[in-house]
């Protein structure tokens, strides 16, 4: 992953913990209304990805037990990770893009209310994605994949070439002579592997999408209200389809790129679209980016008016991120994928314990505090969580008290320790078992692997039904706290 030049490195700071009576009178731990409904607290579990479903995206025992142990910490809401609307292969990746999910997510529902005893709410995220390709053998980039053309044969000057002569001679060039003659997109799907756009309108799938996507969003949001899952958070952050159409780099000339207002159209449709079929009692909200935090891409100033737009689109609940593109990912080895998470949009997203002088705790407080006070200034009440190396209380309640935001999340605290919020809660903070934000679980996350904990996933592994990964190397869920 990208590290800032300064490299401080910082540990975390939890601050005081309060007893159970300042706990229990804490802002942190009073419900909010989301939409109709409420939640119990202001803690929030974000969506991460653990991969732990089936090949297909259906909910394994892995899943269930995976979300149960979030579950027993209590918080007011879990997200349940990037479930995929579309029947696209991505690996053990949750999906919901038929009614034959629909039991194993009924089952995750059940097993998530159950565990936390009715006090947490069970979202989930919805994402749609665009097709990449792992970076090629050069030779085989080639000899396969790329498409000759006119304009290769005018530059190399090989009019009389036939087009195999031209695959060949192309092989033979260092990267500098491949720059004269390969466009920008060429030498990125070569270097990086090919990566769809929203702006590649020459190919009917993706100019077609503004007319499928309200759809596909819609049923995937009502599979997930038949499963009893509490909410929808539309996935409309880092590196995806809908992220993408509210990007400053979405150049698109249908009316659904360019401006602001043409950015935001497609995702307000599919909002629309949403709360058409599922109804105004069901809560349904959005993440989005405080900042693409890469060159050229939108910035705060961009997501406040896409704030204030969702606000007054009816959203229920809107959920900062930042960063975490591919524009500026690292190039991946031959034969993987490139990862949105490995340049300094993705350090943005999950910053790590080595850092600059802001460090790694709270980086996303001012923007997405310019934003709720966008959109308080319009007049809309819209809850905004905020998320990004939170792991104390007095930090939470701060940014609580101050009107930064309405409901704190933590997505690594909570996976070093799901029972951190029920430490919190009961005044046993000094139990809490903080996380070092090494982010060893992202690197689980990139290569695709079961996501664990280094704090935890060598530890008593000899105890009686501990699960462990296939290589029997590492637990996969955290030790149990009993209360
Ligand atoms: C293993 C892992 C998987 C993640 N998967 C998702 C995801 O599916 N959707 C999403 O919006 N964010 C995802 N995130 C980002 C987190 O939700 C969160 O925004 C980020 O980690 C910063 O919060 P934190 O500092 O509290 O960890 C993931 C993070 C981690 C560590
Ligand atoms: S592996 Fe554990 S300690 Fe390291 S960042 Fe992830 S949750 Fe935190």
């Amino acid at each position: 992953m990208w590290k800032p030049t300064e490299k401080i490195r910082y540990e975390p700071r939890p601050g005081e913990w309060p007893n159970k009576i300042q706990a229990e009178g804490s802002t942190w731990f009073t419900p909010i209304k989301i939409g109709r409904i409420q939640l119990k607290a202001r803690t929030w579990v974000p969506a991460m990805v653990p991969w732990r479903s089936t090949e297909e995206g259906i909910v394994t025992d892995q899943v269930l037990s995976w979300y149960e142990r979030f579950a027993k910490g209590q918080p007011g809401c879990i997200v349940i990770e990037a479930t995929g609307i579309q029947e696209v292969p991505s690996g053990p990746l949750l999906r919901i893009g038929h009614d034959r999910f629909i039991p194993g997510l009924k089952e995750l529902s059940d097993t998530v209310h159950l565990a936390s005893g009715g006090q947490t709410k069970l979202f989930i995220q919805l994402i749609d994605f665009l097709s990449i390709r792992r970076r090629p053998e050069p030779e085989k980039y080639f000899q396969r994949f790329l498409n000759i053309t006119d304009a290769h044969r005018a530059v190399i000057g090989a009019e009389g070439w036939t087009e195999q002569e031209i695959r060949d001679h192309l092989n033979t060039l260092d990267s500098n002579e491949l720059g004269n003659y390969l466009t920008q997109r060429e030498l990125d799907d070569l270097r990086m592997g090919a990566r769809e756009r929203v702006t590649d309108v020459q190919f009917d799938h993706i100019k077609q999408l503004p007319n499928v996507l309200p759809e596909l969003f819609s049923d995937a949001a009502e599979r997930a209200q038949k499963a009893g899952i509490d909410g929808i958070e539309l996935h409309y952050a880092h590196a995806y389809t809908m992220a993408s159409f509210l990007s400053r780099k979405n150049n698109r000339e249908d009316g659904y790129g360019g401006s602001l207002d043409n950015r935001a159209r497609l995702p307000l449709e599919v909002f629309a679209a949403v709360r058409k079929r599922v109804g105004d009692e069901y809560p349904v909200g959005c993440r989005f980016l405080s900042d693409e935090c890469i060159p050229g891409g939108s910035d705060v100033d961009d997501a406040a008016y896409f704030g204030v737009e969702l606000a007054k689109a009816g959203m229920d609940f809107l959920s900062l991120s930042r960063g975490g593109k591919f524009d500026d990912a690292k190039q991946p080895g031959v034969g993987e994928a490139a990862y949105p998470y490995t340049g300094q949009s993705g350090y943005e997203c999950m910053p790590s314990y080595i850092s600059d002088k802001f460090g790694p705790f709270g980086r996303n407080v001012e923007p997405t505090a310019l934003i709720r006070n966008a959109i308080r200034d319009a007049g809309f009440d819209t809850p905004i969580v905020l998320a990004g190396g939170i792991h104390s209380f007095e930090k939470a309640e701060a940014i609580l008290n101050s009107g930064e935001a309405d409901i704190v999340a933590s997505a690594r605290q909570a996976l070093a320790d799901p029972d951190w919020f029920l430490k919190v809660k009961l005044g046993r903070g000094e139990e809490v078992r903080l996380c070092t934000y090494s982010n060893y679980c992202e690197g689980l996350d990139q290569k695709h692997k079961v996501v664990t904990c280094k704090l935890w996933d060598r530890i008593e592994m000899d105890e009686p039904d501990v699960q462990k990964s296939a290589d029997g190397k590492r637990r996969l869920i955290a030790p149990i706290w009993t209360a």
